[in-house]
């Protein structure tokens, strides 16, 4: 059975997919900064290059998959989800990179289907995704009020998904495989303290998230298509932002695929 590593397991989307990669006996080793099997916190350095210093010391024959899940909603301030949303994300990536590919294995990262919305802030995505300097990134986040947090957090997540687009064909080349999941709004730690105007404002999309009721998806829903993404049965799928939203991408943006 496989070995994978996940970031943010411990709750939300996270735990059910190390539930469901459990359940199909693979071993999983989890980052986070509480119930973690390290604990270390992901939004600085030092997070970041401790996480990859245990997984490479614990794994040298290297893993099968990394799904890289952890990240801060719309409510953090802007520093902390640029950190850890974009930077944390692609850093713990590249780190292990050298041990997904000793077995050929794949990343899944957990962006956001608010990657579409007209919130995404474009010349901040463009900042993070082409500079990819958290100095200038975190320079930039000082300057933002916490009002334009949504933005901060749609941007984000916009340029992670761009960044798996941009390097999945290099890894492609290393027989390494990189996708991304797009949730709609969830269920979990993370949306569970909403007041209900903000649900409401949530669920105003004139299509009802799921199945044709007002509710948010499972986070059972997102962490099968990633743990679809992650395994063999994908070697097909590289490079691809997959919307997990009961169909809100469809209705916003029919023609764009
Ligand atoms: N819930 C939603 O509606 C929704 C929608 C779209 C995308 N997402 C994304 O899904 C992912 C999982 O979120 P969730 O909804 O399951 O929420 P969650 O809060 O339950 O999960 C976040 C996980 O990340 C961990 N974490 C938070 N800060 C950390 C840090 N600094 N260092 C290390 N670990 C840290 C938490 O402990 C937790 O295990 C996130 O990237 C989130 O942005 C969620």
């Amino acid at each position: 059975m496989g070995s994978y590593v996940i970031t943010g397991g411990t709750t939300g989307i996270g735990a059910e997919v190390r539930r469901l990669l459990f359940g199909a006996g693979h071993e999983v080793f989890n980052i986070d900064y509480r119930g973690g099997d390290i604990e270390v916190d992901l939004s600085t350095d030092e997070g970041v290059s401790t996480a990859i210093r245990a997984v490479t010391e614990k794994y040298p024959d290297g893993i099968d998959g990394l799904i890289s899940n952890a990240g801060v909603g719309p409510t953090a301030p802007p520093e902390k989800i640029f950190s850890l949303n974009f930077y944390a994300g692609t850093y713990i990536a590249e780190g292990l990179r050298p041990l997904l590919a000793k077995k050929k294995g794949c990343c899944v990262m957990t962006s956001s289907n608010s990657i579409t919305n007209s919130s995404v802030r474009m010349d901040w995505v463009e900042l993070l995704s082409n500079l990819r300097n958290r100095d200038r990134g975190m320079d930039l986040a000082r300057m933002i009020p916490q009002a334009q947090a949504a933005s901060v957090y749609s941007s984000s997540k916009c340029a992670l998904a761009r960044w798996v687009r941009r390097v999945s064909p290099s890894w492609a080349v290393d027989g390494l495989r990189i996708n991304a999941v797009a949730p709609g709004n969830t269920t979990t730690p993370m949306t569970k303290n909403l007041t209900e105007q903000q649900k409401d404002a949530a669920l105003l999309i004139p299509i009802p998230t799921r199945y044709g009721t007002r509710e948010f998806l499972d986070a059972e829903e997102i962490a099968n298509a990633i743990v679809f993404l992650a395994s063999k049965k994908a070697s097909g799928i590289n490079g691809v932002v997959l919307f997990v939203d009961g169909g809100i991408d469809a209705l916003m943006r029919s023609e764009r695929f």
